[in-house]
């Protein structure tokens, strides 16, 4: 929690997890208790970011090399922290971010060759903050590729994904949250929205209103 009691929360998970769907519940459960709520999502969030997001997502796989994609990525989610995020912590909002640097821990970091450490440097120098909590959606590989392939459309740069790597990526996320076991809540997303978000409700006892 923030000093004037913001709160910044993020979602994570592979392609296809359902976290959108997630977030955009909460966000309407949060604003039905009455709390401000700014739900937003990486890259984007802010108008440059989302000017850097039609430049990443669109094209051709082999537009940017991952080490290009790690900058523009970060480009992007500076401008996001800049212009929106510290903005709403700072008048108390809860803030819901589709996404956040550990997605780019993750995509660039780990699925696109072993650049972890540089993701991590570079956000240490230029980004400096984590969610206070992050909610992982944790799902079966081969169903949430099946859900991504379904929806694909022009932003596909990174839905092609094979099965393999979605298996590595979900790997990935379960070690980061243990290695940031202090912010990371992890809920199973198998089943319907209404299922995952009743398991949603009670990871967040201190501002949902449920019971944990
Ligand atoms: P989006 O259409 O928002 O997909 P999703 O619903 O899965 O979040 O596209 C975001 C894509 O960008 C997604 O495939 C993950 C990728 N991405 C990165 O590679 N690095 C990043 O730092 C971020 C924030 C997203």
């Amino acid at each position: 929690m923030s000093e004037t009691g913001g709160l910044f929360l993020s979602f994570e998970g592979i392609d296809g997890s359902g976290k959108s769907t997630q977030a955009r519940r909460l966000a309407e459960h949060l604003r039905g208790l009455g709390r401000e709520v700014v739900l937003t999502r990486e890259p984007g969030g802010s108008a440059g970011a989302e000017e850097i997001r039609a430049l990443v997502l669109n094209g051709d796989p082999d537009r940017w090399s991952a080490e290009t994609e790690i900058l523009l990525f970060t480009a992007a989610r500076r401008d996001h922290l800049e212009r929106t995020i510290q903005p709403a912590l700072d008048r108390g909002a809860v803030v819901i971010c589709d996404r956040f640097a550990d997605s780019t821990r993750m995509y660039q970091g780990l699925s696109r060759g072993d650049l972890r450490a540089q993701v991590d440097k570079l956000h240490a120098l230029m980004i400096g903050r984590e969610p206070d909590i992050t909610l992982l959606i944790d799902m079966d590989p081969a169903e949430g590729l099946s859900r991504a392939l379904s929806r694909t459309g022009a932003e596909e740069r990174f839905e092609t994904f094979g099965l393999e790597l979605q298996q590595a990526m979900r790997r990935g996320y379960l070690d980061l949250s243990r290695e940031y076991a202090d912010r990371f809540r992890v809920i199973d997303g198998a089943g319907s929205p209404d299922v995952v978000f009743a398991r949603l409700l009670p990871a967040l006892p201190e501002i949902s209103g449920a019971r944990a």
